[in-house]
């Protein structure tokens, strides 16, 4: 089994993906009406669902990324992102946890008033720094007040690289590949069947690369000064815990009613039911940011041969850096 080798698709799968759906995004002109969040140049929020097409698979330095998302002129900028020490980025390989995670990290942001928090949508909060919905989000981050929250699904090679010398701080989050291979495939941020779909996923070879590549980098820095390591797994059985570790590491210890109150906002039933944070994803009448939440989901959707195959494509690179997953 090959691991992690993207190799570029032959013509006919480089198609479009969704064709005949249309496509609904958020299209984000942040705004400072909320001078908290202050995301971006213009005087208001404007949130309009505009029709956006993904586009064309294509890859990017051997990562598969779809256009019209993801072009190839955002991801050279990104990586000459101008930085700074006091940015907070929540890093993750797609389907890890990364909304749950947005959700807590601004409300520990916001706690002075959880509630208005709790009313702009997450991706105003902290914006997805590669994608472009339709302007380029790293441009507007250009010109927001710091300090800058900033969400990114890209592995470390892609990343701005300013990151690495600057070290501002990084929440990494992690998942088991099992249910993050699932997740993904109901997400249909992909044109493929299953079969397609799975034999793409453990050859790296999906929107945003591959599972393995994503977390190496972060797992083997998990003790760095400016590195907060999660696993979603964790976050599941001690959300409260988790909240906790968040906001210590953002340098903003919280009293418990506060500790309380965001873990309750930040629970899945509570966050499925908060139109800001569980937003309408652009792509598929079924696809949902919040779907199940629950670790485990893929056995009962893997065949013992697939979840087979998944063992064998990851374990022995897991074992090399040490690093086990609870399943
Ligand atoms: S994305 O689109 O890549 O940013 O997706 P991401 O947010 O990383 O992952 C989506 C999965 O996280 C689950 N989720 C949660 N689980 C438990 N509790 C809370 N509060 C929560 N919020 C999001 C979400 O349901 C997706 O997992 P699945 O297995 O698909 O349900």
């Amino acid at each position: 089994m090959i691991v992690c080798k993207a190799d570029f698709l032959p013509n006919s799968t480089s198609r479009k993906l969704g064709d005949g759906n249309s496509w609904a995004t958020a299209l984000l002109v942040c705004g400072n009406n909320h001078r908290r969040w202050n995301v971006g140049t213009q005087s208001r929020l404007i949130v309009v669902h505009n029709m956006v097409d993904p586009g064309r698979l294509y890859h990017y330095e051997g990562v598969l990324f779809c256009e019209n998302l993801f072009p190839s002129s955002s991801l050279d900028a990104v990586q000459k992102f101008t930085v700074r020490k006091d940015d907070v980025y929540i890093v993750t390989y797609p389907k890890s946890g990364t909304t749950w995670t947005q959700e807590i990290a601004s409300l520990v942001r916001g706690s002075d008033d959880l509630e208005e928090t709790d009313k702009l949508p997450l991706d105003t909060r902290i914006p997805f720094l590669e994608m472009v919905q339709p302007e380029p989000v790293y441009k507007l981050l250009e010109s927001v007040e710091s300090p800058r929250y900033i969400k990114s699904h890209l592995p470390k090679r892609l990343l701005p690289q300013g990151m690495f010398h600057m070290k501002p701080k990084v929440i990494y989050v992690a998942r088991n590949p099992k249910d993050v291979l699932i997740s993904y495939y109901e997400f249909k941020l992909h044109p493929w069947g299953w079969e397609e779909y799975f034999n793409n996923f453990l050859k790296g070879n999906v929107i945003h690369g591959c599972w393995f590549e994503n977390i190496a980098y972060w797992w083997q820095h998990r003790n760095d000064d400016n590195i907060l390591f999660l696993f979603f797994e964790d976050m599941k059985n001690d959300l409260k815990g988790s909240v906790r570790k968040i906001s210590n590491f953002l340098d903003k210890p919280l009293d418990e009613n506060t500790l309380d109150e965001i873990t309750r906002r930040s629970s899945f039933d509570v966050m499925k039911q908060n139109k800001s944070a569980n937003v309408r994803v652009p792509f598929g009448e079924k696809a949902q940011m919040l779907r199940k939440g629950k670790v485990g989901t893929w056995g009962s959707r893997l065949t013992p041969e697939e979840s087979q195959a998944i063992d064998e494509t990851f374990k022995a690179r897991l074992a090399e850096i040490g690093l086990e997953f609870e399943y």
